[in-house]
């Protein structure tokens, strides 16, 4: 027991979360009392005691700390997340441990997990060496837009050079049909498929018809360890091959968000969520949200854009969170709760972490957007675009890489329309992206042409650089190709 608690202790001083926990560490420590030790009993013993013990343990967590949590009690399951985060961290670094009684508690409190032992990767599970720790790409895609993600594919691999392996998630034969499927596997090298009802034979209610909330299960079914979730509509403009070594807060972290634009649209109500969510969580709120978040200050309606999103599934307390933001796309939870405080998925995936205490990464940018500009009237040939306010526009949200210094990706694929390819590709000469710190203080004041067209006077508008102005005519060429090939299909 006092060898356990030390290590106990060890892990909190080593944690740069430690504060965070400690702030709530009379209701952690208690449930630690009640079953945290248990818990450790449980995986240390491989004898007898185990076996004695273990079903009480699954006893507490079946009941839900005694009272039962509705949907909308996100802080309260945090604690529960984070106890299991605690528990996980032990059978990692006891392989010998029995662990029946965790994986059953873990799939007392997330149902979809249900069958999934060997199928998904887990670092705390007996077939945790079968998956690669390699960096992989997941994409979701339907047949509704295959064509989105086959451009993407194609420009990853022949623009790009990508090398990166390429799963495809999908659920089930009507969401992508297998000509589609055939389509995709003969377009390039290194594409797999994962159906998403096969891996998650519990979770068919959540994933039928499941829209965005299949992108967590997705994560979660990656079989790389190091994975990014990407949507099928976005479009690298450099590689992302290297991301995992080069961007320092995903090294850090093994988490890596972006930020949406930077736009005010409703009331204080989802942040006031979020805060409510925290304290019922005992916890301070982190140092990213309580400092830097422009959303957590009242500044921006939407924190996240998760058209990209990386996560190191290695690390427990990583995965963990990524299950509690699954949770949170399952079917009740997000028709009753998650789709209604937020839009779609988007913010899930960071809230979960927050929640659960765990230290994740935004790049500090707020979406920026790639377009053309239009000159006023009297406006000369050649302007100092930086102190020079100017109108741009785009379909295109478009975020900066770890650098904050070059166009990295976009959204809304080449189309300058995406859900109409008559409309052509996109005219892209010029790109705006605020720095957060004048964001702060001045709210970039976005205003809509045509429906989807998001316009802004600023300054500080750059010409986009020669070497990715080159990408994008490359990217087109693809597109052009691929469409080509669907059409003789
Ligand atoms: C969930 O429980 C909390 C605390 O008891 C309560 O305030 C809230 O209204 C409940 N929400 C739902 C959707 O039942």
């Amino acid at each position: 027991m006092p060898t356990i608690l030390n290590s106990k202790l060890n892990y909190y001083a080593s944690n740069p979360n430690a504060r965070r926990l400690l702030a709530g560490v009379g209701i952690v420590f208690v449930l630690y009392l009640i079953f945290g030790t248990e818990t450790s009993r449980s995986l240390l013993d491989v004898g007898s005691s185990s076996t004695r013990i273990a079903p009480k343990i699954q006893h507490n967590y079946a009941d839900g700390l005694d009272t039962p949590l509705n949907v909308s009690q996100w802080g309260e399951r945090a604690i529960k997340v984070r106890q299991l985060t605690q528990w996980a961290d032990l059978a990692v670094k006891n392989p010998a441990a029995e662990r029946k009684a965790f994986q059953n508690a873990l799939q007392t409190e997330f149902p979809f997990l249900a069958g999934t032992d060997s199928l998904i990767y887990t670092p705390w599970s007996a077939s945790a060496k079968q998956f690669s720790s390699q960096v992989g790409m997941v994409i979701c895609t339907g047949s509704n837009n295959f064509h989105l993600a086959a451009h993407l594919i194609a420009s990853l691999r022949r623009v790009h050079k990508s090398k990166l392996p390429i799963e495809i998630a999908y659920s089930g034969d009507n969401d992508l049909k297998p000509e589609h499927r055939t389509f995709l596997q003969n377009l390039e090298s290194g594409i797999s498929f994962i159906d998403l009802l096969d891996r998650f034979p519990y979770a068919h209610d959540e994933l039928l018809n499941g829209g965005w909330a299949m992108k967590p299960f997705a994560l979660l079914a990656s079989s790389y360890t190091k994975a990014m979730l990407v949507d099928a509509d976005a479009i690298f403009l450099t590689s992302p091959d290297s991301i995992f070594d080069i961007n320092p807060g995903l090294h850090r972290t093994g988490t890596l968000f972006f930020h949406d634009r930077a736009a005010l649209g409703g009331g204080d109500e989802r942040r006031f969520w979020v805060k409510d969510q925290i304290a019922a969580a005992q916890i301070e709120p982190s140092h990213y949200l309580s400092t830097e978040s422009l959303f957590y200050s009242g500044k921006t309606w939407y924190e996240a854009d998760s058209g990209v999103t990386a996560m190191d599934k290695s690390r427990p307390d990583v995965l963990m969170g990524l299950i509690f933001a699954t949770w949170m796309n399952t079917k009740t939870v997000r028709d009753e709760v998650s789709y209604k405080v937020f839009y779609g998925d988007k913010e899930t995936f960071w809230v979960a972490m927050e929640l659960s205490a765990v230290d994740y990464f935004f790049q500090p940018w707020y979406a920026g957007t790639m377009g053309t500009i239009t000159k006023e009237d009297g406006q000369p040939e050649q302007m100092d675009l930086k102190s020079t306010k100017v109108e741009i526009c785009g379909t295109h949200m478009l975020h900066l890489d770890h650098l904050g210094q070059t166009p990295f990706w976009i959204n809304g694929g080449i189309y300058e329309h995406k859900e109409d390819p008559s409309t052509g590709y996109s005219t892209m000469t010029h790109y705006w992206v605020g720095e957060t710190s004048d964001i702060r203080l001045t709210q970039p004041q976005w205003y809509w042409v045509n429906g989807n067209t998001g316009c802004l006077r600023e300054t500080g508008v750059r010409v986009i650089p020669d070497h990715i102005r080159k990408n994008i005519e490359k990217i087109e060429s693809e597109a052009t190709r691929v469409d080509g090939l669907i059409r003789n299909m």
